[in-house]
């Protein structure tokens, strides 16, 4: 194994299948190169570089190995709880509320925070907006089908436990599991790049989760940066559970319950006021 064949199977899978592996860092990208090195029998980094310069399929493969869209419904329950609180806060204040599920994967994400809002009794759901967006064309195809078949995706079930009536939001047939159109009521899914494309603007709360555990901690700030500026001035933000705010931005967010990484904007922060 040399380092010299780590670096140019990621320029190959930068330059010729187009997934941008400069953005991510390098321990994930070994750990996931290695596991198709495995898979494949191959010896060592040389001997896979040529395999996946000859063959589509482990092409395929190894950007679906890369694209870690590991998701779940209503994934780490107390951190729901919480936002259940905020969903609870937003809609009481007058207007509709806006929620965005930045980084969605496959959609389950983002159809939780509908099924919460459809289910407490204390939110008026009607009036919730909530968009979902991704980076990856294909898991934004199965968000937007809101269909999760049972053999690719592991104890659905045990996720939907959170929920007191799930059969209302899911329904079982033919393998799968459909997400119902009560659930897909004011939901839609967009493409978007967090590190690339344009902040958005006047959400009531982002959810961006367990993204920046895979990411290159450069990116880090920009992607808080985008997100803050894509929130009203009273808006939430949380992130996944085992993420953190880099101290640079620390200025940027106040904390509004640390342990479950739920935050506010900071109502004078220069970020804001910068732009
Ligand atoms: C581990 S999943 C997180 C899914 C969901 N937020 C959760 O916590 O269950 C990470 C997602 O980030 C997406 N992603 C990676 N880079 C991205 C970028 N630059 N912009 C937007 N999404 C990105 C991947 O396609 C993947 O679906």
């Amino acid at each position: 194994m040399t380092d010299g064949g780590f670096e140019s199977i990621c320029s190959f899978v930068e330059d010729e299948l187009e997934f941008a592996t400069s953005h991510y860092n390098d321990s994930y990208l070994d750990r996931r190169i290695s596991s198709r090195i495995r898979r494949t029998d191959s010896d060592g980094y040389d001997d896979y570089h040529e395999l996946l310069a000859a063959d589509p399929d482990e092409q395929e493969a190894i950007l679906d190995s890369l694209s870690i869209n590991v998701t779940g419904f209503f994934r780490n329950p107390d951190v729901w709880e919480g936002i259940r609180e905020v969903l609870i806060s937003l809609s009481q204040s007058p207007g509709s509320v806006h929620v965005w599920s930045a980084a969605c994967a496959d959609g389950r994400e983002t159809y939780s925070i509908s099924m919460l809002a459809q289910e407490e009794p204390r939110i008026d759901a009607s009036d919730f907006y909530i968009l979902g967006t991704d980076i990856s064309p294909p898991a934004l195809e199965t968000a937007r089908a809101g269909v999760y078949e049972q053999s690719r995706t592991t104890d659905i079930e045990g996720q939907l436990d959170f929920l007191d009536s799930p059969e209302e939001y899911v329904t079982q047939r033919d393998g799968a599991f459909h997400v119902t159109e009560t659930a897909r009521e004011n939901v839609t899914f967009q493409r978007h790049d967090l590190i690339n494309d344009e902040p958005k603007s006047g959400f009531d709360l982002v959810i961006c989760r367990n993204l920046f555990i895979y990411i290159d901690p450069a990116y880090k700030a920009p992607i808080l940066e985008t997100l803050g500026r894509s929130l009203q001035s009273d808006g939430y933000l949380v992130i996944g559970k085992a993420e953190t705010i880099p101290p640079e931005l620390k200025s940027l967010f106040t904390v509004h319950d640390g342990r479950l990484r739920i935050y506010t904007l900071t109502a004078d922060d220069p970020v804001r006021n910068a732009t």
